[in-house]
């Protein structure tokens, strides 16, 4: 049987624990997941560069197989094509998520029709985190311990 590829990129700037509670989640629905970056985020500009996210999803998921660490460039369905995915997995949070995210997903679905956008809903404790207000409530001195890993935690605590 054909192993099913999930793909979960973001930007990862930084990985909280919300990213890791979706991961857990999507490694239920498919043989491996892709954790991939967004390189050269038009957006905004990142507080921790591509090397470094990778290596801090590195310390945390470790060298399994099941869950490749990739950077991305382009297109998100180009790259779900390349790894060969079928599933793109996307956290949801609050109703405010679903405006954009329904348009990503209907948008990605037109590009690929082949390719699933799966909404995942991490645990309630997380549904308020998000890798912009830590990284606000780091600069300005807070505590974010439980938010994130233990290890991005130092990372933010040394990078402000
Ligand atoms: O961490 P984010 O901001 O939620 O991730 C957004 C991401 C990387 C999934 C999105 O910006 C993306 O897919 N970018 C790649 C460019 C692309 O495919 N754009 C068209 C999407 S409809």
């Amino acid at each position: 049987m054909a192993r099913r590829v999930a793909l979960y990129a973001g930007s990862f700037d930084p990985l909280t624990n919300g990213h890791l509670d979706i991961l857990s989640r999507a490694r239920r629905l498919a043989d491996s997941v892709v954790m991939a970056i967004l390189e050269n985020d038009a957006k905004e500009e990142p507080l921790f560069t591509v090397e470094e996210r990778i290596e801090m999803i590195r310390e945390i998921v470790g060298d399994d197989p099941a869950i490749p660490i990739r950077s991305f460039s382009g297109l998100l369905v180009d790259f779900a094509r390349e790894v060969e995915a079928t599933l793109i997995v996307r956290g949801l949070r609050a109703v405010s998520d679903y405006e954009y995210e329904l348009q990503m997903a209907l948008m990605n679905r037109r590009l690929a029709p082949g390719v699933e956008t799966v909404f995942l809903m991490a645990k309630e404790e997380y549904s308020y985190v998000s890798s912009r207000l830590v990284k606000e409530v780091a600069r300005l001195k807070g505590d974010v311990t439980g938010l994130v890993p233990n290890s991005v935690r130092l990372r933010l605590q040394k990078r402000f």
